[in-house]
């Protein structure tokens, strides 16, 4: 019952670190809603994969280490993000686990809404 806690920093593109705690099998998107963190437009289609606003960058150390790897729809999505990287994911797509106590990702300053 009691879900394990792991806590997650946000670095926004003006430098502000954003530390929030998520519970394991929640999505990144799920802990940015969750502690009401301040990152405008982040996650409008509300994990559907239909909008890439919850793009994030991460370090190659990080990206290796998670533990799913993007799908398609996933890889299709991000193509239309801004500020795009080899180590970008969609936030809504990555799940905790106990293992990413301590994850450290970049928000990009641009968020672009696919759908408009
Ligand atoms: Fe829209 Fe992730 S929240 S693609």
């Amino acid at each position: 019952l009691n879900k394990k806690e792991v806590e997650v920093t946000f670095v926004k593109a003006n430098g502000d670190r954003l530390k929030a705690k998520g519970k394991v099998g929640d999505s990144l998107l799920d802990v940015v809603i969750n502690s009401n963190l301040d990152l405008d437009g982040f996650g409008a289609c509300e994990g559907t994969l239909t909008c890439s606003t919850c793009h994030l960058i991460c370090s190659q150390e990080t990206y290796d280490s998670l533990p799913n790897k993007p799908s398609e729809e996933e890889l299709d999505m991000l193509d239309l993000a801004y500020e795009l990287t080899d180590t970008s994911r969609l936030g809504c797509q990555i799940i905790l686990t106990e293992d990413m106590d301590g994850l450290t990702v970049k928000v990009p300053a641009t968020i672009n809404d696919a759908r408009s």
